[in-house]
């Protein structure tokens, strides 16, 4: 099966956003990833739900929007109403996931859960039934462009086994430092969703960059 893609705007161009959101229309591109940062849960901010209702304006593809917010519980309803088809979630934000996961779907939207690259998967146990995306963050959370954590690759290993195990539905993204090289590696131990961000929006031909990934296997 081909993966699924989400190239992240967090590294497009903010100040021709309509154009980039229109390449991404005519791409090969999946998903739109989102990347909404508060500056507590992590330590840089991005853009909110104004920005966020004008891409859905333009987009034609799934808004895939990645939480890393404190108390995303209090802002369910208002990223559905911007636009978002998939709110994701921090384990690490959430005292009671469960019920975050329920107001999500109350809402009809895919409900993710994204893990920081040291919170164990086994944490998921109980709950990976419910959950329909799992995030696991090949970067710390917060910025673009980083280098990614070798580790994932065990723990994309032990999420898929977690998934398969429970006959769990739940599609592996991740996100952070994704690329051809990484890539083909993450998808051979089991991930579904690759989000990519600078991959993607600095190669000299961004459709085509987006085309090669999704032309990746394992
Ligand atoms: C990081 C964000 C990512 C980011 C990935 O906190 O969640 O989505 O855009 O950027 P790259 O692909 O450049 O590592
Ligand atoms: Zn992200």
């Amino acid at each position: 099966m081909k993966p699924i893609i989400a190239p992240s705007i967090l590294a497009a161009d903010f100040a021709n956003l309509q154009a980039q959101i229109e390449m991404l229309n005519q791409s090969s591109a999946d998903w739109i990833h989102c990347d909404i940062m508060d500056g507590r849960f992590v330590p840089n901010i991005s853009f909110g739900l104004p920005v966020l209702e004008a891409v859905h304006k333009h987009a034609r593809k799934p808004l895939d929007v990645h939480l890393m917010i404190m108390e995303p519980q209090l802002y369910i309803e208002q990223f559905k109403k911007a636009g978002a088809s998939n709110i994701t979630v921090h384990y690490e934000a959430c005292t009671h996931l469960h019920r975050v996961i329920e107001q999500i779907k109350a809402v009809d939207c895919k409900a993710g859960v994204a893990l920081n690259p040291h919170t164990p998967v086994a944490l998921l146990t109980d709950i990976i039934q419910d959950i329909d995306v799992v995030c696991v963050m090949s970067v710390n959370p917060g910025f673009g462009g980083q280098k990614f954590i070798q580790h994932t690759y065990a723990k994309v290993a032990e999420l898929r086994q977690l998934i398969d195990s429970r006959n769990a539905h739940a599609l592996i993204e991740i996100d952070g430092g994704v690329n051809e090289e990484t890539g083909p590696l993450l998808l051979a131990q089991g991930a579904d969703v690759l989000v990519a961000g600078s991959f993607v929006f600095q190669a000299t031909d961004p459709p085509q960059t987006i085309q090669n990934l999704k032309n990746l296997h394992s």
